[in-house]
């Protein structure tokens, strides 16, 4: 049995759908567990780039067959688009080699209309959602008067439970949200019924694919979307994503025991990034932040966004570790502090004058709050073609152990480029060598 988790340890965006697909070469399954298609990540293999927002990152690697678990939320028509794409780029995605798990739920218009009207009407509190819909359709799964998957199964039983919710999404729209946007049940379900059709063979039980694919003693990628700081609970409430993003999740979004995960993987860049809005105690304002942001083209995969760009923060990632088990950490994206004279990390929080070392539990906490660096040397040269620690200049070295010192954990691999060959191996157990080639 091989099994690992990879979350994201900061706020998205981490490099996660990359470090997936380094890690697949010998891997049978890749599963998503969370989110929905309010995560993009991004894969370069030999210079080709492919977004990926629904679809797991093994998906292009022949023998690499796909679950979609229960804990997804699923927008049929994205999941449509994505998968023709795909195979337009020559990748074979047939039932058997994707599933989607019965109990997954799916995203529907109106969850998509709902959460950009609710937007809206936060006014200056919006939380800056990806407006994908995926909040209300975590909702519908919490209040239980979602449609899953196993409904496409059967559509016209689901017919009635949608136009239901067609009509009291339109009542919540108009008389709630003050919004002028509705949905048209006839056209939503003339394109859901089709897409019905089409998605049916691809419908299973993950929850036992996966159980009896780790008893063959078959390896398992568990692939987290989003970050453990936008985790529901354990993030920076409540400007947080709907889903709960912690590396525990992978056992509850795919119906599989805790002591089926070998190890836990986190990813984080060597600085900082977060998209939308909410507390980013280490983000730097003005030219550097800037400037960072151009040299990691710090964009969103999905919404195109700027992402807000900060410092490596300690604490927040010992939250991340702490919260999610993490066993060790990769670090992506180094080359981008290449030219920086120094770089800076942040140790702790001043509030008040007193050291806080967490992140405050309630927005009151952050106002105030001082973060506190260490600053160590910048490095000048390009390591985008470095492949062996070594090789790496020395205060790249010591830029690493300092900060696996710090956060008390080891770091597993240092990414240096985009691209799958980018990859420095550091400090990697048995059980991720075992993922190797
Ligand atoms: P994910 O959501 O965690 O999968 O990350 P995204 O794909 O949304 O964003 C990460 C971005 O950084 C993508 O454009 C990746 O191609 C890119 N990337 C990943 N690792 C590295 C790295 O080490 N260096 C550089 N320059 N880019 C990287
Ligand atoms: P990947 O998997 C970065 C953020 C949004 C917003 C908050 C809530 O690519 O790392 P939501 O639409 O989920 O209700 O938005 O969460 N967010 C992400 N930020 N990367 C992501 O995914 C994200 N998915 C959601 O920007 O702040
Ligand atoms: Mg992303």
């Amino acid at each position: 049995m091989s099994s690992i988790v990879i979350v994201g340890a900061q706020w998205g965006d981490e490099g996660k759908g990359k470090i997936v697909d380094v890690l697949t070469e010998k891997a049978n399954w890749v599963v998503r567990f969370q989110g929905g298609n309010n995560a993009g990540h991004t894969i370069v293999i030999d210079g080709v780039r492919t977004a990926l927002s629904l679809l797991p990152s093994g998906i292009l690697r022949p023998n690499v067959r796909c679950l979609l678990g229960a804990g997804v939320v699923l927008n049929p028509t994205v999941l449509l688009s994505e998968i023709d794409r795909v195979r337009s780029a020559g990748a074979v995605i047939s039932p058997g080699r994707l599933v989607i798990d019965r109990d997954a739920h799916l995203v529907l218009d109106y969850h998509i209309l709902v959460d950009k009207a609710r937007e809206l009407s936060r006014g200056a509190d919006k939380i800056g959602t990806t407006g994908r819909g995926i909040g209300p359709a975590y909702e519908d799964r919490s209040q239980r008067s979602g449609i899953r998957c196993a409904d496409l199964l059967n559509p016209n039983k689901m017919r009635e439970r949608v136009r239901a919710h067609v009509d009291e999404k339109n009542k919540l729209l108009k008389y709630v949200l003050d919004s002028k946007a509705y949905v048209d049940f006839d056209v939503l379900w003339e394109r859901l019924s089709q897409e019905a059709e089409i998605l049916a063979p691809f419908v299973g039980c993950g929850s036992r694919i996966i159980f009896d694919a780790l008893r063959r003693d078959e390896k398992v990628i568990f692939e987290g979307a989003q970050g453990v700081l936008l985790d529901q609970v354990h993030g920076t409430y409540p400007f947080v994503t709907s889903s709960s993003t912690i590396a525990g999740a992978a056992t509850v979004g795919t119906g599989i025991g805790p002591k089926m995960i070998d190890s836990v993987i986190g990813i984080a860049k060597a600085y900082c990034t977060r998209v939308g809005e909410g507390p980013f105690p280490s983000e730097i304002d003005g030219a550097l932040g800037e400037d960072i942001r151009k040299r990691g083209h710090e964009f969103g995969t999905v919404t195109g966004r700027p992402r807000r760009c900060g410092w490596f923060d300690a604490v927040a990632i010992k939250r991340a570790i702490r919260t999610s088990g993490i066993d060790s950490l990769v670090l992506t994206k180094l080359d981008v502090l290449s030219g920086l004279p120094a770089v800076k990390v942040c140790v702790g929080y001043q509030v008040n004058g007193e050291y806080v070392d967490d992140l405050p539990a309630s927005l009151e906490g952050y106002e105030g709050l001082i973060p506190v660096y260490e600053e160590l040397p910048g490095w000048s040269e390009d390591i985008s073609a470095v492949r062996s620690l070594r090789d790496l200049p020395a205060n790249v070295q010591s830029f690493l152990e300092k900060l696996s010192a710090l956060i008390e954990c080891p770091i597993s691999f240092a990414s240096v480029g985009p691209g799958r060959e980018a990859t420095i191996p550091v400090e990697v157990s048995d059980v991720l060598r075992a993922f190797l080639p």
